[in-house]
């Protein structure tokens, strides 16, 4: 086996972070073997100082990449949190690591990202198609479904209202936690490569916004009301909050994406990646209660 090493990018993000714990401590990867990057090496001081490499890279800049991608076997290309720039930057990634004679790429896509309406959709699909057209010899693409944690990151007006406005209608989403995802991104990168696949990470449920309400509503004890609306009412109804357009316009399509089911799903093949079932949307919110609750109340 040849001493070239695994690396994760993004690995002081939520997912990130989430990954290289999985990889130290449920995949037993050794410290030596593990490269991470960031854009700010200080802010991975923890895990230098378990023995794990922190090299510098930024996407903006491919000079950074040449020098972070080196050496390197398997990498976990986890897509940046910036939207707009991301396919230049993306691209940059990818052609740095097939530069760098990385033998396969794992990257952290979303659902249906090649018919997906959501304004950000198109980046994936380029990523993807960069992908699967680079001399990288393997690469696996994870169409992450939507995270749970959206709830309280994204979506939080949701509880703290008591109103949950949507165009979605009956589309079914089968979301699934941050935690399950990084999992699941950590095992594709420690698998051996079957060559170039697309994987779909969906949740073991696929429900209506309404049946997730009423799963919320059962565990934390609110009463959320479903205003459902055509996409014109509601992206009417987020410009009346004040909220910049382009937030308006990817809230309007998320719901799109979730009425033409884009983000529905099963969870087979999260389960033949790692070997376990997603947590259920119940058992996370019970796990998540107080946390929940206070913003509820807040
Ligand atoms: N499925 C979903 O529901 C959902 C929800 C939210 C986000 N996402 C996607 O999943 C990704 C990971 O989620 P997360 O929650 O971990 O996001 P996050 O905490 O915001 O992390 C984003 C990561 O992107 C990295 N990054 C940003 N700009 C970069 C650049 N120019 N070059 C290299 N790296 C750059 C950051 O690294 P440094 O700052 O250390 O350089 C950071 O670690 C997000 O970026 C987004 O694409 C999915």
């Amino acid at each position: 086996m040849s001493d070239r090493k695994l690396l994760v990018t993004g690995a002081s993000g939520k997912l990130g972070s989430q990954v290289v714990k999985h990889l130290l401590e449920t995949l037993q990867v050794a410290p030596s073997a593990l490269i991470v990057t960031t854009r700010r090496a200080d802010s991975l001081k923890a895990l230098a100082e378990q023995g794990v490499e922190v090299r510098e890279a930024d996407f903006a800049d491919p000079v950074s990449l040449d020098k972070a991608f080196a050496g390197v076997r398997n990498m976990l290309l986890i897509s940046m949190d910036a939207t707009g720039p991301r396919t230049e930057a993306h691209l940059n990634a990818v052609a740095a690591a097939e530069k760098a004679g990385v033998e396969h790429i794992v990257y952290t896509s979303m659902s249906a990202a090649d018919r997906s309406p959501v304004v950000f959709a198109h980046e994936h699909d380029a990523t993807e198609k960069a992908i699967k057209q680079s001399a990288i010899a393997n690469a696996t693409i994870l169409r992450n479904g939507w995270y749970f944690e959206n709830v309280i990151e994204y979506f939080a007006s949701i509880l703290q209202s008591g109103h949950w406005l949507t165009s979605a209608a009956e589309g079914r989403v089968a979301q699934l936690s941050r935690q399950d995802l990084a999992l699941a991104a950590a095992s594709a990168l420690v698998k051996p490569a079957q060559g170039k696949v697309t994987l779909s990470m969906s949740g073991a449920e696929s429900m209506t916004h309404a049946q997730m309400a009423q799963q919320m509503d059962a565990v934390l004890g609110t009463h959320i009301n479903m205003v459902h609306l055509s996409d014109d009412e509601y992206r009417a109804q987020l410009a009346g909050f004040a909220l910049p357009a382009p937030i308006v316009e990817l809230c309007v399509t998320m719901d799109q994406h979730n009425r033409e089911q884009c983000a529905d799903g099963t969870s087979e093949a999260f389960e033949a990646l790692t070997g376990q079932q997603p947590q259920r949307f119940a058992d996370w919110l019970e796990a998540h209660k107080t946390e929940l609750q206070e913003l509820a109340n807040s």
